[in-house]
């Protein structure tokens, strides 16, 4: 798959970590940044990612951030996204079989590096069950629209 990542500077270390898992499991990452620990503003990293999935470039995304709070919020801002905020592996296991979660965000001074990574693998190899979900994903959807 095509992950787009990204982070803020509270994230950047855990982000570097998390890239070189999913190219390692024989994905295509396209890093927008940040490149530092220098103080950035995460909505601005956010948006890139979401943007890059909902428009199709990206086949899903992943964010860090120092709770993967605000990261969530702000990418779920965006037409088309379903950003979630996972620290266990049921959640990640579950955002994806039943909500078609789009976008992993993760929070750096949350959750250790082992668990983080744990959660993506889980995550990106976790696909949607469809059913009754997919008429619950639809309608989550038509709230776009409210
Ligand atoms: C940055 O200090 C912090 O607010 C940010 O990384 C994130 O946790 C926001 O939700």
């Amino acid at each position: 798959m095509k992950i787009a990542i990204a982070s803020d500077h509270a994230g950047y270390r855990l982000k570097t970590e998390v890239a070189a898992l999913v190219k390692q499991l024989g994905h295509e990452v396209t890093d927008f940044g940040t490149h530092s620990e220098e103080s950035v503003d995460y909505p601005d990293f956010a948006v890139k990612v979401a943007r890059a999935v909902s428009q199709g470039e990206s086949d899903r995304g992943i964010l860090v951030c120092g709770t993967g709070l605000g990261m969530s919020i702000a990418a779920n801002k965006v037409k088309g996204i379903r950003a979630v905020t996972c620290g266990d592996t049921f959640s990640a296991r579950a955002s994806r079989e039943h909500n078609d979660a789009n976008v992993l965000c993760l929070g750096a001074r949350v959750t250790g590096s082992g668990l983080a990574l744990d959660i993506v693998k889980t995550w990106l190899e976790t696909e949607f069950l469809g059913g009754r979900h997919a008429r619950r994903v639809q309608k989550i959807s038509e709230l776009e629209s409210c």
